[in-house]
């Protein structure tokens, strides 16, 4: 089983359907721990339910960004992973820190990248009327949510649409593809060449699930 650390910062929605799949036998793999940078979040209970072991490494108690990435790696690399999963954490990386991961850490963002990086996707999505919107799950780069698109999934947005409900439409299919990506590299078929995800050997026609 391929060892992997999930890291959070919050309800940890997307580390449960991971779980899920982990526990079904549908994923090859062994989560070896849960890191959170905020205590008393959902996705802990969730890590604890399902008895992965958790580290609660809080940014406010370090001086620096450096310092505080440091500390996240030294935690990381103790459990030996050889994929880090960043689902819904909401720190911005160090390059030492993406460096040491690269090829080896991916992220789920909610928007078409390379649409709208960085935070209130789905209010900026409606705003901008736009017709579709989505999720991406991407290899981490220094870039901040710059880093190849593996897979994305796309939705319509309504007439009466808020954030909140584009949100949870999203969120769906959030669960959906985060997993698959992961099926995909515990199965060693997905790897980062230069500045492209490739699925056996071959670029990946993105839109998985729409
Ligand atoms: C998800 O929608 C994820 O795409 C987003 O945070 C949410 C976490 O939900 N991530 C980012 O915005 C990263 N910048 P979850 O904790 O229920 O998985």
């Amino acid at each position: 089983l391929m060892s992997v650390v999930v890291l959070i910062s919050g309800s940890g929605s997307n580390l449960q359907a991971i779980i899920d799949g982990m526990q079904s036998g549908q994923l090859p793999i062994q989560i070896s721990a849960v890191i959170s940078n905020k205590a008393d979040v959902k996705g802990l209970e969730r890590a604890a339910n399902a008895s992965i072991p958790t580290h609660v490494i809080n940014h406010k108690e370090f001086s620096s960004r450096e310092a505080f990435d440091r500390e996240l790696m030294a935690t990381i690399d103790q459990h030996k992973p050889q994929l880090v999963v960043l689902a819904g954490f909401m720190r911005i990386l160090t390059e030492e820190f993406t460096n040491h991961y690269l090829g080896r850490m991916i992220n789920i963002h909610p928007s078409l990248l390379p649409k709208y990086q960085g935070l209130h996707t789905h209010q900026r999505a409606i705003d901008a009327g736009d017709s579709h919107h989505g999720a991406s799950v991407h290899f981490v780069t220094a870039e901040l949510d710059g880093g190849p698109v593996i897979v994305q999934a796309k939705v319509a947005i309504d007439d009466q649409e808020t954030a909140d409900t584009l949100a949870a439409k999203v969120l769906k299919f959030e669960h959906q593809i985060f997993p698959q990506t992961v099926q995909w590299f515990a199965e060693h078929r997905l790897t980062m060449e230069g500045n492209q995800a490739l699925l056996d050997g071959k670029p990946l026609d993105k839109t998985g699930f729409q």
